[in-house]
């Protein structure tokens, strides 16, 4: 059977940093709340000059390298984000542009939190297929542009960075060995932000505030984000004949600690089975996966045959999941 395998990994994560000490001097907050309530402790910030698609462009460069594979021997490119700069063209065709990748077609996928996962399940129908035997697969945000700084609620949460993967097709019993996607847009209204030129006028805040920022309800969010990102790593694992004992490690989106927490509480799985770094890089939406997968994966946490679990959770809302033999 071909199966898509990751054969690379690489994450770009902007220089500056915000600890919530920094955010104390202009903010009605304390580290004290946002570490108690959100396990964060720092996030970085992009440059004024930096852009998701050069984030983006980063991590692709450390992925292919680590993959051992050239910018032109790519046949795909998806990058999931809903911060790229322009409404068109895509962040993806920037990355094409920028990694010189002149064979690769190239789209962005719009799923919020959860678009890293939403691309890569596209990613790997194309290689089940046949259509495809190299892939780039990137999530990169640059979400606190997206924020009201005056937002006490919100601004505190998001970070900034990329992560991507490069996939490969290949003969065997390993890679991706399944994925699984879901939307409900029935809960639009409890996490979103209007867009550019083209949203319509009908909510207040347009005339209110002129910029639009994220909107949440994080108490609402809280809650069906836990049943949805547990729920959905139970349907992983009963798709394939497996349990939560076969796990090594689970990589759940990095929203916020209590909901990593909860998570690990409902799947009953030890603290160590669930990876964690949000504390220093908040809440990154797309990029949170693929920066996290990275740093395991440089850190030595992952072994041949080792079984991992990527869920996601976010905006629309969506959530999926994707389970990996390594
Ligand atoms: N500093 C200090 N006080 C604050 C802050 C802050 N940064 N933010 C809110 N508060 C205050 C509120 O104003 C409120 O004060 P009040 O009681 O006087 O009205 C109080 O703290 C409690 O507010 P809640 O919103 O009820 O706090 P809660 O315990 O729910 O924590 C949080 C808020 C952290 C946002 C939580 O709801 C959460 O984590 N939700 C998940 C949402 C999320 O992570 N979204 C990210 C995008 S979606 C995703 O990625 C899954």
């Amino acid at each position: 059977m071909i199966r898509a395998k990751i054969a690379g990994t690489g994450s770009y994560i902007p220089e500056k940093v915000a600890t919530n000490f920094d955010l104390e001097k202009f903010l009605d907050t304390s580290d004290e709340w946002i570490v108690s309530r959100t396990g964060i402790r720092e996030r970085h910030i992009a440059a004024e000059c930096q852009n998701a698609s050069d984030l983006a462009t980063e991590a692709a460069r450390k992925a292919l390298e680590m993959a051992g594979v050239a910018a032109e021997e790519i046949d795909l490119i998806i990058v999931g984000t809903i911060t790229g700069e322009f409404t068109f063209p895509s962040a993806a065709c920037m990355v094409q542009k920028n990694l010189g990748a002149r064979r690769a077609v190239a789209f962005d996928v719009s799923a919020a939190c959860s678009g890293f996962i939403f691309a890569l399940a596209n990613a790997v129908n194309y290689h089940r297929i046949g259509t495809v035997k190299r892939s780039l697969v990137i999530g990169s945000e640059i979400m606190t542009r997206t924020v009201n700084w005056k937002d006490r609620n919100t601004c505190v949460l998001f970070g900034d960075g990329a992560g991507a993967v490069v996939l490969s097709s290949e003969e065997g019993e390993g890679g991706i060995l399944s994925t699984h996607l879901h939307t409900d847009g029935n809960y639009w209204e409890l996490l979103y932000q209007l867009s550019g030129s083209a949203s319509p006028s009908f909510l207040p805040e347009v005339e209110d505030q002129g910029r639009r920022f994220v909107k949440m309800q994080g108490n609402e969010v809280f809650k069906v984000a836990v049943k949805a990102l547990s729920d959905v790593a139970l349907e992983a694992l009963a798709a394939n004949g497996l349990t939560k004992d076969d796990l090594k490690l689970i990589f759940p989106h990095q929203a916020n600690k209590r909901i990593l927490d909860a998570i690990g509480k409902r799947l009953d799985l030890p603290s160590d089975k669930i990876f964690v770094n949000v504390d220093r890089v908040a809440n990154t939406s797309s990029a949170s996966i693929p920066i996290a997968l990275d740093e395991a994966n440089r850190r030595g946490l992952l072994a041949p045959q080792d079984l991992i679990l990527l869920n996601a959770f976010g905006g629309g809302f969506t959530w999926g999941a994707a389970l990996i033999r390594w």
